[in-house]
C-alpha cells in the first residue's frame, strides 16, 4: 500500500502520517483488503443515544460510511430510509455488496463529496457522521486556532448539512473533537441550529453532538467564546489505537 503499514496486530492499515488521512488514495487502497473498522466504537456504546433521535419516518443520510456497520444498525432499528456517501469509490462498491448480500435492498450508497452534497435543500431529516468530519482536521495546525483551509473545508461541509437538513432536522456529528475545539465552528453564524452533546466511551470520552436546526439560542451564542484546556485520560490501549494518530488535539499538546 502507498505510503502506510499494515499493524502487526489488527491488520489495519495506517497512513505513515496522520494527514494520509486526507488523500483519498489511501482510503481506496485501504477499503480493497479491509473489510470492516470501526472507527472510534461501534453502535451498541451509542445506541442509547441514537435512539433518542430517529423514527422509522426518517430519512437519514451517512456522511463518509466507509465499511462501517452504522447504516445496518440504524436500519435494524427501524429507519428504513438510508442514503450513505463516501468519497471513496472502493467503500461505496464494496458497501453495496455487502448490503445486497445481507439482503437490505433499500438502503442507498453513493460515491459523493460531503464538501459538495449532490442532494436539495431540506432533503433529510437525519445526518449523521462518526469520524468523518474528524478526517478534515488531521493536518489542521493549532487545534485553538485551526488553520484556514481546514476552517474553509469545515464550513463547506456543514453548511452542506445545514442546507440538506430538512427545517427541524437533526445533525448528529460522533467525534473526537472536544466541545471548546468543535463549539466555535457549530455555532458559526448563519447556522439555525442548537448544539448539544453527550459523551461516551471508558477512558477516553467521545463525543455525540446534537444540532437542531431551527432551535439555535441565544445561549447557546453566549458561550460562543469559552475557553477549556482539554482534559485526556485514557487507557494504555486506547494510546495503542488507529484512533490515536486521528486525534489532532493530542498530536498538538504532545509537540
Ligand atoms: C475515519 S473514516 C470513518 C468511517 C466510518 N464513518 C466509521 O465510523 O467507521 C472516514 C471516512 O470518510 C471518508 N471520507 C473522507 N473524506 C470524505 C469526503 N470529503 N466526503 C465523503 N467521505 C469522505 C473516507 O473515505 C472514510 O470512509
Amino acid at each position: 500500500m502507498e505510503g502506510g503499514e499494515r499493524s502487526k496486530d489488527k491488520g489495519e492499515v495506517a497512513p505513515r502520517s496522520a494527514s494520509g488521512y486526507l488523500d483519498p488514495h489511501y482510503w481506496n487502497e485501504r477499503f480493497k483488503s479491509e473489510e470492516h473498522y470501526e472507527w472510534f466504537k461501534d453502535y451498541s456504546h451509542f445506541q442509547h443515544l441514537v435512539r433518542r433521535h430517529i423514527h422509522p419516518s426518517y430519512s437519514v443520510l451517512e456522511l463518509g460510511c466507509g465499511n462501517s456497520r452504522l447504516c445496518e444498525e440504524l436500519f435494524k432499528d427501524g429507519v428504513t430510509d438510508i442514503t450513505c456517501i463516501d468519497l471513496s469509490d472502493v467503500a461505496v462498491d464494496r458497501m453495496r455488496e455487502r448490503l445486497l448480500a445481507a439482503g437490505l435492498h433499500g438502503i442507498k450508497v453513493l460515491q459523493a463529496d460531503m464538501l459538495d452534497l449532490p442532494f436539495s435543500s431540506q432533503s433529510f431529516d437525519l445526518v449523521i457522521e462518526k469520524g468523518t468530519m474528524d478526517v478534515l482536521f488531521v493536518d489542521s495546525g493549532d487545534p485553538w486556532n485551526p488553520n484556514p483551509v481546514t476552517v474553509k473545508k469545515v464550513m463547506e461541509m456543514l453548511e452542506g448539512v445545514h442546507k440538506v437538513l430538512k427545517p427541524q432536522g437533526t445533525f448528529i456529528s460522533i467525534t473526537f473533537g472536544q466541545p471548546h475545539f468543535r463549539r466555535p465552528l457549530f455555532e458559526s453564524p448563519g447556522f439555525t441550529w442548537s448544539v448539544e452533546w453527550n459523551a461516551f466511551g471508558d477512558g477516553f470520552h467521545y463525543f455525540f453532538y446534537i444540532l437542531k436546526k431551527g432551535r439555535r439560542s441565544a445561549e447557546s451564542q453566549a458561550c460562543h467564546n469559552e475557553k477549556h484546556e482539554p482534559s485526556i485520560n485514557m487507557f494504555h490501549e486506547e494510546l495503542e489505537d488507529e484512533d490515536y494518530i486521528f486525534r489532532t488535539a493530542i498530536d498538538v499538546m504532545e509537540s
